[in-house]
């Protein structure tokens, strides 16, 4: 069964309250989500390898080591997954962005693709699915399968807020996928949105409604 990890450091917990915040505007809004992301990219690349190589320090000949293995590839989730990704970007910066477009019916709450676009060797990569909402969890299980079919197999689901009920469903449909989320809230209301939660993230993100 794969991990789920809740990044609950201090400061995540802080920022994530003023993302909940209803009275918090757009601007802070998407300012506090990319700072959220840059500080879970951390958690996220907690177990990535290392290999040592040798530096010349102003002093002495040292082994020390560096990051190696696959590099990264970051999948957002459109449209409000977009606004998670410059933040990761900071700390990875030569990770490569594929796309995918999904939105979910609001009356049966099941996604539908409308767009998807990979980095050429996104197969060789460590592919990170971002999505600041994971609720039926439909959303991310249609965009893991999609990435599976494409012959990607080395992906790690990033969430800011998970319901109970969309963790159980990747769990269930893609057992090996690692989920890392800020919070596990209660539960989804009738009408899909998860609660407390923080509302939609992408007319919070976008000033839509
Ligand atoms: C939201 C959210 C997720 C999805 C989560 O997107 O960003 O992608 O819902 O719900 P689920 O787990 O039940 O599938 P939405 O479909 O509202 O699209 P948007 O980002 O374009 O607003
Ligand atoms: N999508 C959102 O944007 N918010 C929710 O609470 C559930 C799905």
């Amino acid at each position: 069964m794969s991990k789920l990890v809740i990044c609950d450091h201090p400061l995540i917990q802080h920022k994530l309250t003023f993302i909940r915040n209803k009275d918090t505007n757009t601007k802070d809004f998407r300012e506090l989500v990319d700072e959220v992301a840059t500080l879970m990219a951390y958690e996220i690349t907690r177990d990535i390898p290392l290999e040592t190589i040798t530096v010349q320090t102003p002093v002495a000949e040292t082994p020390s080591k560096v990051v190696s293995g696959r590099m990264l590839g970051l999948v957002p989730i459109l449209r409000a997954g977009l606004g998670m990704v410059e933040g990761i970007l900071k700390l990875i910066p030569a990770a490569k962005v594929g796309h995918i477009g999904l939105f979910r019916d609001h009356e049966t709450l099941q996604p539908t693709e409308y767009y998807i676009n990979l980095p050429t060797d996104a197969p060789n990569r460590l592919l990170v699915v971002v999505d600041p909402m994971l609720a039926t969890g439909g959303s991310a299980i249609a965009a893991i399968t999609a990435l599976k079919k494409r012959d990607c197999e080395h992906i790690k689901l990033m969430c800011l807020i998970a319901a109970p009920e969309g963790v159980k469903a990747v769990q269930e449909a893609h057992p090996d996928i690692d989920i890392y989320i800020a919070a596990l809230d209660e539960c989804l209301n009738e009408k899909g949105y998860i609660v407390p939660g923080l509302g939609d993230a992408g007319d919070r993100m976008f000033g839509t409604n």
